[in-house]
């Protein structure tokens, strides 16, 4: 009987030292409601800045939001699944140079801001689509000659 107590109490002990988990990215970022806000402010930041407004001149605007929405659930670890084009065929032709790629960063942090966002999640996002800029910015190296989603 004492060693059943024993072995109980120890039972209870491991479970309230258990550390509470994490919250993931998705859920700092509000999850898919924050998300969605997110998305939404960006495209009222793009409809303001001259400098990349022109890129999504020929743009499905309907289609972005959802790939985008999608994208950054999927990259903050919540409940999605990517289902758009590779960041290289989207980009492609499009001639982008870092003064757009700064520009589109400033304008998610500004979108971030609004929907406030804590800074900490807010580094932490941008940390993880850092590893597509390559994609983003060099869409050659990664696409098979005629495979882009669009010409130049
Ligand atoms: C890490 C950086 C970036 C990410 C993660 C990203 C992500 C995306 C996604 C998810 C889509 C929709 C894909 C689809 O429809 O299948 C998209 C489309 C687009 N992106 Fe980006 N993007 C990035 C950088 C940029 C930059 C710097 C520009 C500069 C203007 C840009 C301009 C566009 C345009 C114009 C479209 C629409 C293309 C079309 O009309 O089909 N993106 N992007």
């Amino acid at each position: 009987m004492r060693l059943m107590t024993s072995i109980v109490l120890v039972a209870l002990v491991a479970a309230c030292s258990t550390k509470p988990t994490q919250p993931t990215l998705y859920e700092r970022l509000g999850e898919q409601d924050g998300i969605t806000t997110i998305v939404d402010n960006l495209l009222y930041e793009l409809g303001g800045n001259d400098t990349l407004l022109p890129f999504f001149a020929k743009t499905d605007i309907g289609r972005f939001r959802e790939k985008l929405i999608e994208q950054l659930c999927q990259v903050s670890d919540g409940p999605c699944e990517y289902t758009g084009d590779s960041m290289a065929q989207v980009h492609a032709g499009m001639g982008l140079n870092d003064s757009h790629f700064n520009a589109l960063v400033t304008d998610l942090v500004a979108a971030m801001d609004e929907a406030d966002v804590a800074t900490g999640a807010q580094n932490d996002l941008l940390s993880r689509l850092v590893p597509m800029y390559d994609e983003v910015m060099n869409p050659d190296a990664y696409l098979e000659p005629g495979t882009a989603s669009q010409a130049p």
